[in-house]
């Protein structure tokens, strides 16, 4: 069976992180009998400097075509790249805001699971460790204020801004769902988070969570206003199975949660629609002060193309075997510079999905 995949390098360390994935992805393939054709495009900075777009419709019909996009990172620095110069629609991040809606990948997983090997890099006291957590983050992902109207005016003389958050009943119950299914082959609890006391989004979020949660009796739901969640994250990260929030919540909270573990650059994540393609990315940026060295990790982009065994192609035993070539490579002390730590060998990018690669076979 041959499967077509998007590959959306992108900017800074992308292009670097996106080839060893696919070193993994072929050498995986060779041993579950699948092959992968690639197709690559551009998207964001560098998309912008070939074409003065952040993605072309020409890419975005080529994603839409293929069985699944594997992403690695869009963006530069904001302070210093003349990419932020330009119009808000015309920046790198507009092409990733783009590809998601017209892909209609509503439903972002972002796992924060905390490595027993990488222990050390977690910036928690060791009594809130305990024996570790594991979290899923169902972020949605095409809706609210991300996509709302937006627009800035000048009423009487005074600069105005205004972004509007809305929320159908369609869009929740379709997340929630989501939020549902994944806690069921988990820990089965959702704690759904939003700011009922305040929002209106919120309180209709609510609700529909609570209807669709009669579907699912088998899984415990609770709720928790975002800023007790935020606190809560960093207090005791171990109360959470699958949290369920809206765009903004869910932006801001992943980025909180990996930070938790202490090793962003090990997290992945999935953006799926209502079929099977899907869009697989690190949770971390594009990193550009050390783009080109050789030296980022690459192991949340070769487990976001782990999710895309998963989630995508239904080959889960390739899947497992990816997870697991992580697992050993990290026991067996190989460690990229972001998470060294003493007694272990420091090895490039490059090396490591070499040894990853190695053992998927
Ligand atoms: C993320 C990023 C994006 C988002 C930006 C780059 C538009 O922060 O994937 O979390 O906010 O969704
Ligand atoms: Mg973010």
């Amino acid at each position: 069976m041959n499967f077509n995949v998007t590959l959306i390098p992108g900017d800074g360390i992308g292009p670097e992180i996106v080839a060893e994935a696919t070193k993994v992805l072929d050498r995986v393939g060779k041993r579950f009998g699948v092959t992968f054709t690639y197709k690559k495009i551009l998207m964001g900075g560098c998309s912008i400097d070939a074409y003065g777009v952040p993605l072309t419709e020409e890419a975005l019909a080529i994603a839409k075509a293929s069985d699944s996009v594997l992403l690695g990172a869009v963006g530069g620095n904001v302070g210093n790249s003349s990419w932020y110069q330009l119009p808000p629609e015309l920046r790198p991040e507009a092409g990733l805001l783009k590809i998601r809606k017209e892909l209609g990948l509503f439903a972002n997983i972002r796992p924060a699971y905390l490595y027993d090997e990488l222990k050390a890099a977690c910036p928690l006291n060791p009594e809130i460790i305990g024996d570790g957590f594991d979290m899923v983050i169902m972020r949605e992902l095409t809706g609210g204020i991300y996509f709302g109207k937006r627009y800035t005016e000048e009423v009487d003389g005074v600069m105005k801004a205004t972004d509007i958050c809305t929320y159908d009943e369609n869009e929740i119950r379709r997340i929630a769902v989501k939020g549902f299914e994944i806690a069921r082959k988990r820990k089965k609890r959702v704690i759904s988070v939003d700011k009922a006391n305040v929002l209106d989004t919120s309180r209709l979020w609510r609700k529909v969570v609570e209807e669709v949660a009669k579907d699912y009796p088998d899984v415990t739901l609770s709720h928790m206003l975002v800023d007790n969640c935020a606190m809560q994250l960093v207090k005791d990260p171990k109360q959470f199975d699958v949290i369920l929030t809206e765009n903004m919540f869910g932006d801001i909270l992943s980025d909180e949660a990996s930070m938790v573990t202490g090793s962003i650059g090990m997290l992945s994540s999935a953006s799926l629609s209502e079929g099977r393609l899907g869009l697989y990315e690190p949770s971390h940026g594009s990193a550009p002060d050390i783009a080109g060295k050789n030296i980022a990790n690459p192991i949340a982009t070769i487990l976001s193309a782990a999710m895309m065994l998963r989630y995508s192609f239904d080959l889960d035993e390739a899947a497992d075997a990816v997870e697991a070539a992580v697992k050993r490579a990290l026991k067996e002390g190989y460690r990229t510079a972001d998470i060294m730590s003493e007694g272990c060998r420091q090895v490039s990018t490059t090396e490591m999905g070499d040894i990853i690669a190695g053992f998927c076979q």
